[in-house]
């Protein structure tokens, strides 16, 4: 009842704000899916099915999928694109951990939204030349990207690449946060269409296979 209540004032509260320091003004979005219950957190957050490579490339991929996720859907998307690409999975882990408790993480997460904040992030990614292509998936998080996303796109050098964004969300800002992601790389080489999927539409994995094969990334 209480992540409805959470979900309900953030709803109420949808008006212009600024994320990472962007002045452009964000609108609801027509056409999305109506608020529901974000996903439940994952059993336990911090320990992914699959390990992620916080080292180098290990499979000799110059696909890089890097995703920050709380509760574990935005992490679901980046593995199935990991399963249909062979990319190599890089999980943006805070140094210190949000709160576990939903109405305590989105309280952390607003705060640092409207203090313009840079968490730490615990671990680098490994041979970051050896990419050409990087996925930056993240759920949407108080209507943007969450921030530790500004702490990553800051934290390496975009020429040369190509970046392709991703979100996961419940009902609103999809269009915003994959525009902010690349708002965030603008010093990468291209960018290709992203996709925003709710957890239930991520349940069809033929959404994100369709999506790879129009960007022109699997056959
Ligand atoms: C702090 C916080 C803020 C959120 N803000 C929004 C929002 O503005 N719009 C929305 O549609 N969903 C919002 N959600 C729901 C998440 O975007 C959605 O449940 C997402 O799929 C969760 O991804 P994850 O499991 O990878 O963390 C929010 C969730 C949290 C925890």
């Amino acid at each position: 009842m209480k992540k409805y209540f959470v979900y309900l004032v953030m709803a109420l509260t949808a008006v212009t704000f600024n994320a990472c320091g962007d002045d452009d003004p964000v609108t609801e979005e027509p056409g999305t899916e109506q608020p529901g219950t974000p996903d439940a957190p994952a059993e336990n957050p911090d320990e992914p099915d699959n390990p992620d490579n916080p080292d180098a490339p290990s499979g000799g991929s110059r696909i890089l999928v890097a995703y920050f996720s709380w509760g574990g859907t935005t992490q679901r998307m980046a593995q199935q694109i990991v399963t249909l690409t062979g990319a190599d999975l890089f999980r943006i882990e805070p140094a210190t951990p949000y709160p576990e408790d939903y109405t305590e993480c989105t309280e952390v997460a607003l705060e640092e939204r409207d203090t313009d904040a840079r968490p730490a992030i615990k671990e680098e990614v490994g041979n970051w030349s050896g990419y050409d292509t990087v996925f930056i998936g993240c759920p949407v998080w108080w209507h943007t990207a969450p921030m530790i996303i500004c702490t990553f796109a800051e934290g390496y050098d975009f020429a040369g690449k190509t970046v392709v964004p991703f979100c996961t969300y419940a009902s609103t800002y999809r269009d915003e946060t994959l525009a902010r992601i690349v708002e965030l790389t603008s010093g990468a080489e291209a960018h290709l269409d992203g996709l925003g999927l709710t957890g239930g539409r991520l349940n069809d994995e033929s959404n994100v296979e369709n999506w790879l094969r129009e960007i022109g990334i699997i056959e």
